[in-house]
């Protein structure tokens, strides 16, 4: 991609940050024995189902994302408690934690890659999956953020979930996991059908709160309203 191409795309605030985040990625990666880390990757084939996992050991693109996303939601310094959805290699809430932030991580179950991963980094993961209808279990009302990065909550089917499922979702969230001034952060996957981040009947169960939609961020304010 060419200069002039990312300054069409990208605004002065975005290209400021993915500059910073440049500096405090290099800091981050200084954190961690990097050889010992891409040690696990050579047993990664036995450990996953879906090789494209193996990806996330690129590790400093990935964590080049996650810094991003770190710097623009201001979590350097910001001493706030977050809790990252489908974490993966748990990279967010690693960066959250470099910064003095606390953080804890949920993903499914009985990921062994995942695990491996998350353990040598040691972030604070619970294993659970969310579930169509079903509150997430043994977390409090204790969390400023909750993020959900790349992450498509597939149903029944595998079908994306719909207005009842976010609905649902979204309540528990803000009434069960959120404090009062809390916030969920969502960047989803895109929904080529609808060619769009969300689809028309999740975007129904969103209006429900305050939402702004930026590119692909979502961020709901748990402060808003839920309509009747
Ligand atoms: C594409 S990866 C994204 C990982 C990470 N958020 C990132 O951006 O690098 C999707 C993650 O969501 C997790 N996931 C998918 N469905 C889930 C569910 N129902 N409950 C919890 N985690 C889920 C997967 O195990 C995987 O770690």
């Amino acid at each position: 991609m060419r200069t002039t191409e990312i300054a069409r795309r990208w605004s002065p605030s975005e290209l400021y940050i993915s500059h910073m985040a440049k500096g405090h990625t290099e800091d981050v990666i200084a954190t961690i024995d990097v050889d010992a880390f891409m040690a696990l990757r050579k047993n990664a084939r036995e450990k996953t189902k879906t090789l494209n996992n193996v990806k996330y050991f690129n590790l400093k693109p990935y964590m080049h994302e996650h810094m991003r996303r770190a710097l623009s939601l201001r979590l350097n310094n910001a001493g706030i408690k977050v809790l990252d959805i489908g974490t993966g290699f748990g990279y967010f809430p690693y960066i959250c934690e470099f910064f003095g932030n606390t953080a804890v991580a949920l993903d499914v179950p009985d990921h062994p890659l995942f695990d491996d991963v998350t353990n040598f980094l040691n972030v604070n993961k619970m294993r659970q999956r969310v579930e169509t209808f079903q509150p997430l279990v043994g977390l409090d009302r204790s969390f400023d953020l909750v993020t959900a990065f790349q992450l498509a909550f597939n149903g029944h089917k595998g079908k994306r979930w719909g207005e009842e499922e976010w609905a649902f979702f979204l309540d528990d969230v803000f009434n069960n996991v959120l404090k009062q001034t809390g916030e969920l952060v969502l960047e989803p996957n895109y929904d080529f059908k609808h060619r769009f981040w969300l689809s028309p009947s999740e975007f129904r169960a969103f209006r429900r709160y305050r939402t702004q939609i930026s590119g692909r961020r979502i961020r709901v304010k748990r402060n808003s309203t839920a309509a009747s």
